[in-house]
C-alpha cells in the first residue's frame, strides 16, 4: 500500500499547502489549517466502471461546437424549476442546505415521488426506511421507481448504483457519508470534500443530476469547507421561520441560471404547498386606518413580488434612539432616515424606529426605497395610506425619486393584484406607454411631491 499522503487544508477556502501556517495566503484569515490524509493517486473502483471511452478531446473552433438543445428535466415543482432555472439539467451536481427540520428531506422526497422518471436512488444517512416511508405516507404519495436506500458509506452506495444505474440520485445528507479511502470521521471536512469530489465525477461522467442535502452551521453558512460551494453546479438555501409555516428556497449559486430566483412554499401537514402567487400571502388583510403601512413593488429574479412594509416610528424615551429593521438592509435605513431629514424636513433624530418586512422575507431590490420612505412617513405622521396604492422607485442622497429596472413587470403585476394606483419615478416614464394599463400611474422626481401628493401637505 502506498505511504499516507498528507496536507493542510484551510477550512475556509480550501487552500492546501504541505505545512501547517497560522495565516491563510488566500484567504488571509488565522488559525484554520488543519491536517488531513488526502487519498492516493489511485482511482476508486467504481471510476473505472463508468468510464466512458470517450475521444480525446481536442481544441475546436467555436464555430464548429453544435451548442445543442439545453435539456432541462421538468419536476412537477414549478417553484423548484424556477429556482433550478427552468428544470433540473443532467449531470449537475446541486446542493440544498438549510437548518434542521426545515424541510429538505420533505422536499427531496416530495419530489422524487412526483418526479416522472424511473430508478430514483434515495440514499439516506439519517433516517431509517420505516421514517421514510412514514413521512411519504403523510405526503400521501406513492412511487413504484423511488429507491430507498439506507446507507453512509460511499463504496457501498456505488455498487448499488453500479446495479441499479439511477436516472437521478438524492444523498441525504452529505455530511453522513464517509469512503474508505479517507480516514477521519464522516462530517469532516476531507471526507466531505473527497465524497463530493466523487460523486461530482459520477454525475459528470454518466450525466445522472445528484442532489445533495447539506447542514448548515450555526451562523447559518452550509457545513464543510467553502469549497463544496465552488465544487458544486447549483447551491440552494431552504430558509424561513421554523415557527412560520412558509418556506423559501433561493439559489445562492447556480451555473445554468439567474440566482435572483424564488421559489415559495407552504409547509402543511400534508407536506410542502407551492405558492404560486405569493403577493397575496405577503400583503397582510389589514382595515383602512392604520398608518405606517406601505406596499413596494418589487422583482425578485423574473417574479414580481407586492411586498407590505410596516413601520412604526414612536419617540425615544429611554436615550438613544433605537433604528431596527427586519429583512431590510439597516445601512440603508439609516441612508433613507438621513435623507428624510435632511431632504425632507421630517425630525427623526429623536424618534424610535422600527422596520418590518410582512411574512418574513429578505428583500434587497432598491425599488422599494420609496415604500420604506413612505411608510416611515405615514407613520410618522399618524396618515394611513390607501390599501389600493403601491410605489416602485429607488431613493437617491439628494431625495430624488430614481428610475428602476422593469417598471412595465412591476406595474401589470400591480394592475393585476387589484391595485388603484402606482406612483413611480419620472425617469421611468420616458417610453412607457400609460395608456396600456387601466391602473392609475403617477410619476414624481422629488421625494417632496410625493409627500405633497399622497399626505396633503
Ligand atoms: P424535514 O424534511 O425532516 O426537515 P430537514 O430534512 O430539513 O431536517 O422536515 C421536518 C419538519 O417538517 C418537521 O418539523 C415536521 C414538518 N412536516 C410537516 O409539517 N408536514 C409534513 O407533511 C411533513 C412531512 C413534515
Ligand atoms: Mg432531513
Amino acid at each position: 500500500m502506498a505511504k499516507k499522503k498528507t496536507a493542510f487544508f484551510c477550512q475556509e477556502c480550501g487552500a492546501q499547502s504541505p505545512k501547517w501556517i497560522g495565516k491563510c495566503p488566500s484567504c488571509g484569515k488565522w488559525n484554520t489549517f488543519v491536517e488531513e490524509v488526502i487519498a492516493g493517486d489511485e482511482k476508486a473502483e467504481w471510476e473505472e466502471e463508468f468510464k466512458t471511452p470517450a475521444a480525446k478531446s481536442a481544441p475546436k473552433i467555436l464555430d464548429d461546437i453544435e451548442a445543442g438543445k439545453e435539456q432541462r428535466i421538468k419536476t412537477n415543482d414549478a417553484e423548484l424549476d424556477r429556482v433550478l432555472g427552468g428544470g433540473i439539467v443532467p449531470g449537475s451536481i446541486v446542493l440544498i442546505g438549510g437548518e434542521p427540520g426545515i424541510g429538505k428531506s420533505t422536499l427531496m422526497l416530495q419530489v422524487a415521488l412526483q418526479l416522472n422518471m424511473k430508478n430514483i436512488l434515495y440514499v439516506s444517512g439519517e433516517e431509517s426506511g420505516q421514517q421514510i416511508k412514514m413521512r411519504a405516507q403523510r405526503l400521501g404519495l406513492t412511487s413504484d421507481s423511488v429507491l430507498i436506500y439506507t446507507e453512509t458509506k460511499l463504496e457501498n452506495i456505488f455498487s448499488q448504483i453500479k446495479a441499479i444505474k439511477p436516472s437521478l440520485l438524492i444523498i441525504d445528507s452529505i455530511q453522513t457519508i464517509f469512503t474508505d479511502r479517507i480516514e477521519a470521521a464522516s462530517g469532516s471536512v476531507s471526507q466531505i470534500r473527497q465524497c463530493t469530489a466523487e460523486l461530482m465525477k459520477f454525475a459528470k461522467q454518466t450525466n445522472t443530476p445528484v442532489f445533495l442535502i447539506g447542514h448548515i452551521t450555526k451562523e447559518g453558512a452550509l457545513a464543510g469547507p467553502k469549497v463544496l460551494e465552488h465544487m458544486v453546479d447549483t447551491v440552494i438555501q431552504f430558509e424561513g421561520d421554523r415557527h412560520l409555516s412558509y418556506r423559501i428556497l433561493r439559489t445562492t449559486k447556480n451555473r445554468f441560471g439567474s440566482t435572483s430566483e424564488l421559489g415559495i412554499y407552504e409547509m402543511q401537514s400534508k407536506g410542502l404547498r407551492q405558492v404560486s402567487n405569493p403577493s397575496e400571502i405577503l400583503i397582510s388583510q389589514r382595515s383602512d386606518d392604520l398608518s405606517g403601512i406601505a406596499i413596494g413593488a418589487s422583482l425578485e429574479g423574473n417574479r414580481p413580488l407586492l411586498i407590505e412594509i410596516q413601520s412604526l416610528i414612536s419617540p425615544a424615551t429611554y436615550g438613544t434612539p433605537q433604528r431596527s429593521s427586519t429583512g431590510f438592509d439597516p445601512r440603508r435605513l439609516n441612508m433613507l432616515l438621513a435623507v428624510l431629514e435632511k431632504r425632507g424636513g421630517f425630525r427623526l433624530g429623536v424618534q424610535d424606529v422600527f422596520l418590518n418586512i410582512a411574512g418574513g422575507l429578505r428583500v434587497d431590490d432598491p425599488a422599494i426605497d420609496l415604500a420604506v420612505v413612505v411608510s416611515l412617513v405615514s407613520s410618522l405622521e399618524e396618515v394611513p395610506l390607501s390599501k389600493k396604492l403601491c410605489f416602485a422607485a429607488e431613493i437617491g442622497l439628494g431625495g430624488e425619486v430614481r428610475a428602476v429596472n422593469r417598471i412595465e413587470s412591476r406595474i401589470t403585476e400591480a394592475e393585476k393584484l387589484g391595485f388603484k394606483k402606482i406612483i413611480i419615478s419620472a425617469f421611468n416614464t420616458k417610453g412607457l406607454d400609460l395608456s396600456r394599463y387601466n391602473i392609475e400611474i403617477e410619476a414624481f422626481s422629488k421625494l417632496n411631491d410625493v409627500f405633497s401628493s399622497i399626505l396633503n401637505r
